[in-house]
Parts: structure tokens; C-alpha cells; sequence
């Protein structure tokens, strides 16, 4: 951290437990819980610098400059962060993943959580874990997750302790469950050829909302989920934590599928994948899905198994890539950077 800039590193998470619906959209209050693994392998580099010279905020991206969409949803959340620090300065940003780009990642989860954290340095602001995982779920729900490291539970409504106020307050918030050397299971990122552009994660959630019939039926679903996870997880139950995680998975794409306009993520390799992990299970080899809001699926396995998914799928055509990752790192700043 220099003066008024500050760098920080995010790492990605995959919801074991989906979050998908919102109860208030403008503060972006996820309507149900959801729990996650940070993953080491795939992250996010911020370096932000506040800057009197500028008019107005740029943000480059992967070294090229970001649309205007990008743009103002990045401006949208800095202001929330000007607002608490009382500071009206534009700012620079330039934010580097190490994951392939345009691959069908989600970035938005380790992006926003490295803004939070290079934004709030580069202010001078005092935040708390609690409060910064609060603040970047302003900038995406899942970014919430990302500033922690390991397995994580996104809460909806929770007592925050804020740093700067002794009043009892609630917000939706992260917390760690465990940090990453509590149980090292694997998460391959398989990366497939997306040929068409579909809904965001953010559009999706309003559509299913609205109407789908099965809405109420996520909803009411969702705490015995959670608490099924968790319980899994405390015992590092693999069997049930990824069995658990498939379920989850299939039911939101029925409920993103049962949707008008119906909305399918899944591509013809998604489905060659889904089988393919399958039959590697009726072989008696553990190996489960997730898959969010697009094509690309990750498979969940033990470290014993890794190098045997991994020539079972490669070759699956569609398979461009595969990214093998573990439970990863908190959010944290970059002392050291340039
Ligand atoms: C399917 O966090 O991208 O990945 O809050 O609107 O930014 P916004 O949505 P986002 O949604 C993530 C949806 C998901 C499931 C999950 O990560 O829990």
C-alpha cells in the first residue's frame, strides 16, 4: 500500500450450496444462503490508485480498457466506498486475472472481493472482515465469499459487528466455516467451448424469481440444505458434501429451466461431461458436478483420484482445458507490490 493506492488479491469460489434469487436487489440481499470453497488456482489482481487528475473512473481490465458496462457497475460500487470515506476523488483501476479470459469463468466473485480490498486500503479505511465481505456483496453476491479463504457460508441476515458503531445491526454477510488446510479436496475446472452468449447471473435470478413456479419450493429448500452441508463438512463427509453439491446444482438449473423465458446454461460438452462423470461413478470412481450460470463444469474429486478424472475427461471433445484447484486463500493485500 502506497499513499492512495493499494493492491490486493481475490481468489475465485464455486458455491457448493447455489445462491440464486435476491430479497432486496438494490443493496443486493441474497434471498436464500449459500456455502462455497475459495479456490487456490484461480484468482484476481487489483491494483487501484485514487487519482485528482481524472474525470472520471477507468478500469482496465485484463490490459484492455473495460466497456462502459463494466464501468459504471465498478463506479457504482466505488461510490459506496467514497461515500463511507468521505472522498469524491476518482480512481484508477487496473485488475488482472490469472485465469483465462473470456473462458466462461465467473470473475465477478474474486473481482469484486480484490476491489473491496484495494479500494477501502487505498481510502484509509478501517473495515472488519464482516464489513468487507458486506461491502463487496454490494458489488456481486458471491464476492462476499471470495474474501475468505476455504469453506464459507454466505448468511442473508446476520448480527455484523461494525468497527465504527456499538449498535446492534444485521446485514448479509460471509464468514469463514474453516480455512483452507482444514480438508483438501479437489475442484477441476473444466474449461469448454461457449458458443453463445446467455443470461447473466444477475438476469437469471430476477427472471426465476418472477416466475418460475418452483421458486417458492428453492426457498423453502434452501435451510435444510445448508444445514445438511454443513453438517457434511464438519465431518468431512466427501460422499455427502459432493452428493449434496450435485443436488444443489441440478436444482437451480431446474429452476433457472422452469423459468419464463426458460434460461439453459448447459452446452452440448455440458452434458457430455455430466454423463461422462457419471459413468466414472457406476466404475466406482467418486466424482460429482457443479456448474453455475454457463456452459463450463467443475468436477469435484478426492486428491487420490485427481490424475484419473482428469485422462477420463481430457480427451471428451469440447474439453479445451482442465484447471485442477484446491481450497484456497483469504482475500488479502499485497504489501510487497509495485
Ligand atoms: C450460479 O454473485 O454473480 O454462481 O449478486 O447478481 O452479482 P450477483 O450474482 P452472482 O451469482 C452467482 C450465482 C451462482 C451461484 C453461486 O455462486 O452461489
Amino acid at each position: 500500500m502506497h499513499g492512495n493506492e493499494c493492491t490486493a488479491r481475490a481468489h475465485a469460489n464455486i458455491a457448493l450450496i447455489k445462491y440464486w434469487g435476491k430479497r432486496d436487489q438494490e443493496r443486493n440481499i441474497p434471498a436464500v444462503g449459500s456455502i462455497s470453497m475459495t479456490l487456490d488456482a484461480l484468482h484476481t489482481t487489483t491494483t487501484l490508485r485514487f487519482d485528482e487528475s481524472l474525470s472520471q473512473d477507468r478500469l482496465i481490465l485484463n490490459e484492455e480498457e473495460a466497456t462502459a458496462n463494466q464501468l459504471n457497475r465498478v463506479t457504482s460500487f466505488l461510490d459506496l466506498v467514497r461515500d463511507r470515506a468521505d472522498l469524491s476523488i476518482r480512481a484508477h483501476i487496473r485488475s488482472v486475472n490469472n485465469f483465462p479470459t473470456g473462458a466462461g469463468l465467473a470473475s465477478s466473485a474474486s473481482g469484486f472481493a480484490a476491489l473491496t480490498l484495494a479500494a477501502t486500503g487505498a481510502a484509509g479505511l478501517d473495515l472488519n472482515r464482516e464489513e468487507l465481505s458486506a461491502l463487496a456483496r454490494r458489488g456481486s453476491g458471491s464476492a462476499a465469499r471470495s474474501i475468505f479463504g476455504g469453506f464459507v457460508e454466505m448468511f442473508p441476515e446476520k448480527q455484523i459487528a461494525a468497527a465504527d458503531s456499538k449498535e446492534e445491526q444485521t446485514d448479509a454477510f460471509a464468514v469463514q466455516l474453516y480455512d483452507e488446510s482444514y480438508w483438501d479436496i479437489r475442484l477441476l475446472v473444466l474449461i469448454l467451448s461457449e458458443e453463445e452468449k446467455t443470461y447473466s447471473s444477475r438476469e437469471g435470478m430476477t427472471i426465476s424469481a418472477d416466475t418460475s413456479p418452483y421458486y417458492n419450493a428453492w426457498m423453502e429448500t434452501s435451510p435444510q440444505d445448508l444445514a445438511e452441508m454443513r453438517d457434511a463438512l464438519q465431518i468431512r463427509n466427501f460422499e455427502k458434501t459432493v452428493e449434496l453439491s450435485e443436488y444443489s446444482c441440478l436444482k437451480m438449473h431446474a429452476l433457472t429451466m422452469s423459468s419464463r423465458p426458460g434460461i439453459l446454461y448447459w452446452q452440448p460438452g455440458t452434458l457430455s461431461v455430466i454423463h461422462a462423470v457419471r459413468d466414472l461413478r457406476s466404475q466406482g470412481i467418486p466424482a460429482y458436478f457443479t456448474i453455475d450460470a454457463g456452459p463450463q463444469v467443475k468436477v469435484l474429486c478426492l486428491p487420490e483420484q485427481q490424475e484419473q478424472i482428469i485422462t477420463a475427461l481430457r480427451d471428451i471433445p469440447d474439453v479445451l482445458e482442465i484447471i485442477p484447484a484446491q481450497p484456497g486463500p483469504d482475500a488479502k493485500i499485497l504489501e510487497d507490490a509495485p
